[in-house]
């Protein structure tokens, strides 16, 4: 089935450089006809339901509610809109392209279309590498709330102190966090993604349901003590409606810049992971439907999962609750809402966690293949080897994430003037820093030192009508890098 040299490069043995194949569940399924060195999705749809799997996971759960809500809501939301149908499609288009048209991993395929280029590989694989081991910080509190819905411990968790005494106690953190890990390193070592897809293809459409019915439960939430009244739907009006009250330069440039790192964090650019699935991408597919429908499918998810954490934390705890929950706001908010459906709750709850889990875990998989499968072929050491190597490496910088909120405990200043722990700082060195490095190489790589029609070419070989070609053109030679380089320069703290 496989040809020889494909085979080579499963098991890390690649002799031209490919990247391993995320993707190798398709080719074992038989779906994906094999060329002679590399595999083609045998239609999109299983190129959109792969890169929805990775790009569908905590970024819209836990990262997009969280985000939006220390923003303000509506604006929030206006602007990531904006940003995605610009920026986002921009950068979509363009990664797809160099992977389908290098047929090659991030780490060659820069190299192959500029030689001076290559390096931008390297930082492309940084990023995964720093994301890793907090996301399964992250998985491992996802991991804890399953079982606290699962023992019925749902009052427990929706009081108030409930999240910051776990995340400040020592050893269960750490414990949570060695376990997701692990779990997803046992896939990413054994390479059984395969099960693991066939799975959460059949669970993703009931987180979506959950979802939905969640969201559509928190508009009937309602406090009143006497005083004040609030409704779901005054707490719809918070996540929706702008509100440009008090807004300044500076406020604006920081939302927009959490706004972008959003944006590329959660439809996983800016890291290579989608050149990967572009490499895999058939030639004959339409990259922009493709593109259009995994944005589509990532934004309705974040939207929603907004809708059910910031509705219910702004009816029960009003702008302070929204203002102070910070990271912890999906593991405050939805135990509320869970306790307030009573009985129900639990089950819900324990089936929201559980399909949460499986999503983080469809995209750690992803993150860690990429780091995985780099060090496979810059080391040339075998799959597990190297699996091995980065789950270690991984725990030891994840377990300081842990410990910094407890034992290790630090305030980290950050160059934009915002203060937080170790994971805040890894997120933000990589979504703040390296992801527009990443970025704004690539638009310069493709803007000038090559020409746009480079993806233009690439997009369009079957006759694809290409409607925003102007904008996409004038995006990745001016707009994108001017724009890239001033929130680099306001991350960094150079401009206020
Ligand atoms: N996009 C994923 C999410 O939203 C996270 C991710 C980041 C996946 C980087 C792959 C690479 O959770």
């Amino acid at each position: 089935m496989f040809s020889g040299s494909f085979d080579n490069h499963l098991q890390g043995r690649s002799r031209d450089g490919d990247f391993s194949p995320l993707l190798r569940l398709f080719i074992e399924k038989g779906e994906i006809p094999l060329n002679e060195k590399r595999s083609s999705f045998s239609g999109s749809v299983g190129f959109v339901l792969a890169a929805a799997g990775s790009a569908i996971g905590l970024g819209n759960l836990w990262r997009f509610p969280y985000l939006a809500a220390k923003n303000g809501g509506g604006l929030f939301l206006v602007v990531y809109l904006a940003l995605l149908i610009t920026f986002g499609f921009t950068l979509l288009v363009t990664e797809v392209a160099i992977g389908r048209k290098t047929k090659s991993s991030p780490l060659m395929a820069y190299g192959k279309l500029h030689g001076k280029w290559k390096w931008i590989g390297v930082f492309a694989v940084v990023v995964p590498f720093l994301i890793l081991p907090y996301y399964c910080v992250i998985g491992g509190w996802v991991l804890k709330y399953c079982t606290v819905f699962l023992t019925g411990q749902v009052a427990a968790a929706s009081g108030n102190g409930f999240f910051t005494s776990f995340i400040t106690s020592t050893a269960e953190p750490l414990v949570f966090m060695a376990v997701y890990l692990f779990l997803t390193s046992f896939v990413v070592y054994r390479d059984i993604n395969n099960g693991i897809e066939k799975f959460s293809r059949f669970l993703m459409p009931l987180l979506f349901l959950i979802v939905i019915g969640v969201a559509l439960f928190s508009l009937t939430i309602r406090y009143d003590d006497g005083a004040i009244t609030r409704t779901g739907l005054d707490g719809l009006a918070v996540y929706l409606i702008p509100n440009l009250d008090g807004l300044t330069v500076g406020g604006f440039m920081s939302l927009l810049i959490s706004a972008m790192g959003q944006l590329f964090f959660s439809i996983s650019v800016a890291m290579g992971i989608m050149i990967t699935y572009g490499s895999y991408f058939e030639d004959r597919g339409n990259i922009f439907t493709s593109i259009w429908q995994i944005g589509f499918f990532d934004t309705f998810v974040a939207f929603l999962a907004g809708l059910m954490t910031i509705v219910p934390i702004y009816v029960l705890m009003g702008q302070e609750g929204m203002n102070a929950s910070g990271p912890s706001l999906l593991f405050v908010a939805m135990p509320k809402t869970f306790h307030a459906m009573g009985l129900t709750g639990t089950i819900v709850g324990a089936a929201f966690f559980i399909m949460a889990f499986f999503a983080a875990l469809t995209s750690s998989i992803s993150i860690m293949e990429a780091v995985v499968s780099s060090i496979m072929e810059s080391l040339s050491v075998s799959r597990r080897k190297a699996a091995i190597i980065e789950g270690l490496v991984a725990f030891a910088i994840g377990a300081v994430v842990c410990l910094g909120y407890n034992l290790l405990y630090v305030e980290i200043p950050m160059p934009n003037g915002s203060v937080g722990q170790v994971l805040d700082a890894l997120d933000y060195i990589s979504n703040g820093l390296l992801m527009p490095i990443v970025e704004i190489s690539t638009c310069l790589l493709i803007g000038w030192a090559l020409t746009p029609d480079v993806v233009v070419k690439e997009a369009t070989k079957n006759g694809e009508p290409f409607l925003q070609k102007r904008m996409y053109k004038t995006m990745i030679r001016f707009i994108a890098p001017i724009l890239l380089i001033v929130l680099l320069l306001q991350s960094l703290g150079i401009i206020g």
